[in-house]
């Protein structure tokens, strides 16, 4: 069997990736129009940083896993067709700012009709509004020849960045939805038996297809909700003295709600909470349901507002005024052990600091200084590069800083020398720990001002 992917982004190349180290058996190829993403992909540098990922790339690259900018030959030599390009929200003519720009992905049907001269399975990995599979069968049918046919299937990822190798090896399930018909069940079939190389059965489900597409947007609704809801707690918790991870603890304890995602923060972010968010806003409206639309849009208000918050809390602790002064900013990434930056709370929150004239230094341990450079608009907006310095550790930002805002939970954050951080900083020292990793007590006891996060 051939697979192709189109598409080398943070789903395509993990998830290729581990089809290819589990299927010796499978010719895997992933085609990326970005020709430095492919570049990189072939490289000892690769493009997504995720643990585990690079070993699992070179136990296959160049066996049965292929990079390549050359999307026609893969399109024509594969039976099975991956589409994982992005679908982000659209910012242009109607639903801007809420429905999914699915320009891309219609692209990817146009590419594939057009190279295709047998009949193919074709699968939507990206995340996508529901009947979407539908549009793409259109696409695909009224450009290529009568005596070819596509099988389309929804396949949605569920992986979590920072964790995708052990979500890919183990997933907590595999969701496939075709056409209830016998190709519809024969294409799910030949799926289901590529993830049952290494999935057992039991965890590979399959549903009608718009159950599968509306199960992702739903499930990652569900998750955003959950963080949106102890951050609202977090607030609470501020004005009363309860603390938040005493409550979360306490509450996840009971078997109905469970322990995990109940972890309070600055904020969530990552590309697809808020952008499923929307797209599931904007489905329930365009269905006449306003009273669904709007219980989900609040989500996400909860979430601007967080962060909103935080920033906020740096401005008034520092006397009501950040002009002029450093603020370290440990983190960049949007959570710990990935590089992907985007919509992570650090470019808010660094942002609304700019904006009050302060200077940031910041430090990550995978963000290149290009990406922070590029998500602060370094470029675009006045006076912002010149205040903007990118540094290569936690130390070097400190030095001369009045506060230090830890944005992103990276485990080495937990085991800095806060005394020597302390001694490097402007007194009074401030400490706002946006994820409630650093010992409170402790950092009291050094002197630090401190204020984390429901507490
Ligand atoms: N990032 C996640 O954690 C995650 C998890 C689950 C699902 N998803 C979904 O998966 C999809 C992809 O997300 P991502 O994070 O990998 O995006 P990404 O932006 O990292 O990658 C998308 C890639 O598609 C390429 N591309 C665009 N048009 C193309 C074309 N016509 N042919 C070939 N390549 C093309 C782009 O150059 C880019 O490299 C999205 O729909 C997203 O919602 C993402």
């Amino acid at each position: 069997m051939k697979i192709c992917c189109l598409g080398a982004g943070y789903v395509g190349g993990p998830t290729m990736a581990m089809i290819a180290h589990k299927c010796p058996h499978i010719t895997v190829t992933v085609a990326d129009i970005n020709e430095a993403r492919i570049a990189a992909w072939n490289s000892d540098e690769l493009p997504v940083f995720e643990p585990g990922l690079d070993e699992i790339v070179m136990s296959s690259r160049g066996t049965n896993l292929f990079f390549t900018t050359d999307k026609v030959t893969a399109i024509r030599e594969a039976d099975v067709i991956f589409v994982s390009v992005g679908t982000p929200t659209k910012t242009y003519g109607a639903a801007a700012g809420r429905a999914a720009d699915l320009k891309y992905v219609e692209l990817c049907a146009r590419d594939i009709a057009a190279h295709s001269d047998r009949s193919k399975i074709v699968v939507e990995k990206s995340t996508i509004p529901v009947r979407t599979a539908e549009s793409l069968k259109a696409v695909l049918c009224a450009n290529s020849s009568d005596s070819i046919s596509f099988q389309v299937l929804s396949n949605p990822e569920f992986l979590a960045e920072g964790t995708a190798m052990e979500d890919l090896d183990d997933p907590d399930r595999v969701l496939i939805g075709g056409e209830e018909t016998p190709e519809g069940k024969a294409a799910m079939e030949t799926l289901a038996g590529v993830y049952a190389t290494w999935i057992s059965r039991d965890k590979i489900i399959q549903t009608n297809l718009w159950s599968s597409e509306l199960s992702k947007l739903v499930a990652n609704a569900f998750l955003a909700q959950r963080i949106s809801s102890i951050n609202s707690i977090s607030a609470l918790c501020e004005e009363t003295g309860a603390n938040v991870d005493e409550v979360a603890s306490a509450i996840g304890k009971d078997s109905r709600i469970g322990s995990k995602f109940l972890k309070s923060s600055v904020g969530f972010g990552g590309s697809c909470f808020q952008k499923d968010l929307l797209n599931l806003v904007y489905l329930c409206e365009h269905f006449g349901l306003p009273e669904v639309a709007q219980y989900w849009r609040s989500v996400i208000g909860m979430n601007d507002w967080q962060k909103r918050r935080f920033s906020n809390r740096i401005i008034n602790s520092l006397f009501n005024t950040v002009n002029g002064k450093r603020i370290a900013i440990l983190g960049f990434a949007f959570k710990k052990d990935t590089n992907d930056t985007r919509e992570s709370p650090a470019i808010y929150v660094g942002r609304d600091l700019l904006e009050e004239e302060a200077s940031l230094a910041i430090y990550d341990p995978k963000v290149t200084s290009d990406q922070i450079y590029l998500d602060l608009g370094a470029k675009s907006e006045p006076n912002h590069e010149e205040k903007i310095e990118v540094c290569s550790d936690a130390y070097e930002a400190v030095e001369g800083a009045h506060a230090l805002a830890i944005l992103t939970e990276w485990d080495e954050f937990r085991d800095l020398d806060y005394r020597k951080i302390y001694d490097r900083m402007m007194k009074p020292a401030f400490i706002f720990d946006g994820r409630n990793i650093a010992n409170r007590k402790e950092l009291i006891d050094i002197g630090f001002n401190v204020y984390a996060i429901g507490r």
